[in-house]
């Protein structure tokens, strides 16, 4: 009995022998998707700003799986074109699953706003995240085969996907245009064999958010929306980045999961 339920979880929800892709692995919510890929089964390729910070690296090959660090900088449009060719090139890999985790915050009353703060956000969190997820799309398109399992990529969306925040134009610009890209990849790509999903975290306690925690008047105010009535952790995404990118969800296109303790209900 037990045996079989594994495998059911397994056919839905395991990773064995797939290789993923990101950004982001170095901490906070990517380190907790990078070891929950690796835990599922899957070799990890981590996207990387230097080769310094091994320890997810080293966490995913202690878990029995292999890790490697692709260097790029991704707020440089250079840097990044590099990437997908040296993945899938050089080292001759085959990549089933995308995660556009890394990201960046900026923050400024919005009348003074500078344009360097949102330049750099826009390139580091939607510009970036459209060029990688079209070069991957189009090495999973260009080596697919009939019958092979579904290519899944997953963008890591935001509350301010569907709010404006409060002195954050530049990131609730980018994590509108990531909903948009997802959707936009998913209607090309949902018929070719891949999926386009996307996550949308609600506040979780990293270091992204250091001054808002450090502000006791708004991290108090944020608290009280929560319905869950505590921030969320790095933790509370193992499961929904395993179900996009497992087969269970084979048939969800284009769609964007809040993992949020409720905020976007109330
Ligand atoms: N925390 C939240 O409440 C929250 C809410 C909504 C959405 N999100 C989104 O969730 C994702 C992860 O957020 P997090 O809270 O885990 O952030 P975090 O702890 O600040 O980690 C950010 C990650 O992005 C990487 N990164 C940033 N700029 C980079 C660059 N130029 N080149 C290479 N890597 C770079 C960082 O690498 P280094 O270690 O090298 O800096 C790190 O791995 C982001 O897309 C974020 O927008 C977070």
């Amino acid at each position: 009995m037990a045996s079989s339920s594994s495998s059911y979880l397994q056919s839905l929800f395991g990773l064995d022998g797939k290789t993923a892709l990101m950004t982001g692995g170095t901490r906070g919510i990517g380190a907790n998707i990078a070891l929950s890929l690796a835990k599922a089964g899957a070799d990890v390729i981590l996207i990387q700003r230097s080769e310094e910070n091994t320890a997810t690296r080293d966490d995913i090959i202690a878990l029995g799986r292999s890790s490697r660090i692709v260097v790029a900088d991704l707020a440089s449009k250079e840097s990044i074109k590099a990437v997908v060719p040296k993945v899938t090139g050089e080292w001759g890999l085959k990549v089933d699953i995308f995660i556009n985790c890394g990201g960046i915050q900026r923050r400024h009353p919005a009348e003074l706003f500078p344009d360097e703060d949102w330049e750099e956000v826009l390139q580091v969190n939607l510009s970036t995240c459209f060029s990688l997820a079209r070069d991957v799309g189009k090495h999973m398109l260009d080596t697919r085969k009939e019958g092979d399992a579904r290519g899944k990529i997953i963008n890591i969306a935001s509350l301010v996907s569907f709010q404006g925040g409060l002195t954050v134009p530049a990131y609730a610009a980018a994590k509108h245009g990531i909903l948009g890209l997802t959707k936009a990849f998913s209607n090309d790509w949902s018929g070719k064999g891949i999926n386009v999903n996307a996550i949308a975290p609600g506040y979780i306690s990293t270091e992204m958010n250091t001054a808002l925690i450090a502000d006791p008047t708004r991290s108090r105010q944020i608290l009280e929306r929560i319905p869950s009535k505590r921030w969320g952790t790095p933790d509370d995404f193992s499961g929904a980045v395993l179900f996009l990118a497992g087969a269970g969800s084979d048939y969800v296109c284009g769609e964007c999961l809040t993992v949020d303790g409720g905020w976007m209900a109330r």
